[in-house]
C-alpha cells in the first residue's frame, strides 16, 4: 500500500482560482495522493473535472455530507487522512467543524471562517479532536520569508521599531464601478464572504505576515476603510494602524482598487540596527538594509540561510521558485505533522493563526464603524 497521505479536496474545481495551487503543492514533495473529494457542487462539472485530471472517480462525492458518510464507512487505513477546504469563505466553518468532529485532519483556506466566534468554536473543537489543522497563509512558505523570520528572531536587525506592510491589488477596480458586476461577485457578498472583502481577503495575509516574521503579536488596530459606493457593503481598500506589544508601531495598507496593481505584497521591518524588506512579486530577493553600507541581497538555497529557509528550497541557487513552491512547503510541513515527524513551528500556520486572523478582520471593521477608534485584539 502507498505510504502517501490520502488527501480529499473540497472546492478547487476547474472554475476556481486556488485549486491548481493546492493540487500542485500537494504533489510537489511526493507526500500526498489526491483520493477524491467534492470539487464542484454541480455533479456533472464535479465528475467531468476529475475525469479531466485523470484521477480516480470512485471517491468523488455529490456533496460534502455524502463524503463524510461514505468515508466513515471505510477502514482508517483507507479513509482520507486530511481534507483541504478550498470553497468560498462561508463554507469553511461548517465543513471544518464536521471534519474535526469526525477526526479528519484539515487544511483550510483563509479567512478561516466568517466570524471570530466561529473561529474560537473551531479552535476548541480542534483541541478536543487533537488533529492537525493548517491555515494556508500561502506566503509564509517562501524561503526568504522564513529567512526573515529566523533573522529577526536571532537579532539581525536589533529591536523592531517600525513595521510597514503593503498589499495592493487592482482586480476589484473594473468590478466595483459596474453595478451588475459588483452585485454578483461572491467576494462582495457578505453572505458568502463574511463582513469584509479587502481586509478578510488580503489584509489578513498582511496581518499574519507581520506576526509570522516578527514574532510579535498585534495588540490593537485603528482602521480607515473605503467602500466607494453606498450600495457596496464590503471594504475594498483600507489603512490600518497597528500597535504591537513592546510599543512597536506599524501600518497595514491593503487595497483591491489599486488600479493596475497585480499582487504586490511587500513587508518592511525596521529595527534599531538594520532593516529587512521582501516583496511577493520578486520573492527570491530579501534585502538587508544597514546604515552606511551597500544594500545586501540575500537569496534562497545558499548556506548562509537558516535551516527553515533551506528546507523550503528544492533547487540550487539561481533556479527561481515561486508561489506553487511556497504552498508546497506548507503541505510538506503538514505532511511531517501528520506522519508524527519533527517540524519547525514556522513550517505551517495553524488554527491559532486562523483565529487571530478572524479577530483582526472583525476589529478592523469595528474600528472603522466606531469612527476610526483603537480596538484591542484578543489573546
Ligand atoms: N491562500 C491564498 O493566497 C488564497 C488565494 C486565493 C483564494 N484563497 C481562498 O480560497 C478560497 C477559494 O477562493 P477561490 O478564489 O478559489 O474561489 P473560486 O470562486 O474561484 O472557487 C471556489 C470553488 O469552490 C467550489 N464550490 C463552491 N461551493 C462548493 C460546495 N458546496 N462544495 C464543493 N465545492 C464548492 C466552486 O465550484 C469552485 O470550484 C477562498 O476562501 C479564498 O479566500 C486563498
Amino acid at each position: 500500500m502507498s505510504s502517501k497521505i490520502r488527501l480529499g479536496i473540497l472546492g478547487g474545481g476547474g472554475d476556481s482560482l486556488i485549486g491548481v495551487l493546492h493540487r500542485v503543492a500537494a504533489s510537489m514533495h511526493d507526500q500526498f495522493e489526491i483520493t477524491g473529494g467534492v470539487f464542484n457542487p454541480n455533479w456533472d462539472e464535479n465528475i467531468a473535472f476529475v475525469e479531466k485530471l485523470g484521477l480516480p472517480t470512485n471517491r468523488v462525492y455529490k456533496d460534502f455530507d455524502t463524503l463524510i458518510d461514505e468515508e466513515l464507512k471505510l477502514s482508517e487505513a483507507e479513509r482520507m487522512q486530511v481534507i483541504s477546504i478550498l470553497t468560498p469563505n462561508f463554507l469553511h466553518f461548517p465543513m471544518a467543524k464536521k471534519l474535526l468532529e469526525n477526526g479528519f485532519n484539515v487544511i483550510c483556506e483563509k479567512p478561516m471562517t466568517t466570524t471570530y466566534a466561529e473561529a474560537k468554536l473551531l479552535e476548541s473543537i480542534c483541541e478536543q479532536a487533537n488533529t492537525i489543522f493548517a491555515v494556508t497563509y500561502t506566503y509564509t512558505g517562501y524561503p526568504m520569508v522564513r529567512q526573515m523570520r529566523k533573522m529577526i528572531a536571532e537579532g539581525a536587525i536589533g529591536k523592531v521599531q517600525k513595521i510597514d506592510v503593503q498589499y495592493y491589488q487592482g482586480w476589484i477596480n473594473p468590478i466595483i464601478h459596474d453595478v451588475k458586476k459588483r452585485a454578483s461577485t461572491w467576494r462582495l457578498n457578505p453572505e458568502k464572504s463574511g463582513i469584509s472583502c479587502c481586509m478578510a481577503d488580503i489584509g489578513t495575509h498582511a496581518f499574519d505576515m507581520i506576526e509570522y516574521v516578527t514574532g510579535l503579536k498585534v495588540a490593537s488596530v485603528l482602521a480607515d476603510l473605503n467602500y466607494l459606493y453606498s450600495d457596496n457593503k464590503m471594504d475594498v481598500d483600507g489603512t490600518v494602524l497597528i500597535r504591537c506589544a513592546k510599543n512597536v508601531k506599524g501600518v497595514i495598507r491593503a487595497s483591491q482598487i489599486a488600479t493596475g496593481e497585480e499582487n504586490d505584497l511587500t513587508i518592511k521591518v525596521y529595527g534599531e540596527k538594520a532593516a529587512l524588506k521582501w516583496g511577493q512579486e520578486n520573492p527570491t530577493y530579501l534585502y538587508l538594509l544597514e546604515e552606511g553600507k551597500p544594500i545586501n541581497v540575500l537569496k534562497p538555497g545558499h548556506a548562509y540561510n537558516s535551516k527553515l529557509s533551506l528546507d523550503g528550497t528544492k533547487l540550487p541557487p539561481g533556479h527561481p521558485e515561486g508561489i506553487f513552491d511556497s504552498m508546497g512547503n506548507i503541505y510538506k510541513g503538514v505532511a511531517k505533522a501528520i506522519k508524527g515527524k519533527p517540524y519547525d513551528k514556522g513550517e505551517f500556520p495553524t488554527i491559532t493563526d486562523g483565529v487571530r486572523g478572524m479577530d483582526f478582520i472583525e476589529k478592523t471593521i469595528e474600528s472603522h464603524q466606531n469612527g476610526n477608534t483603537w480596538v484591542t485584539i484578543n489573546n
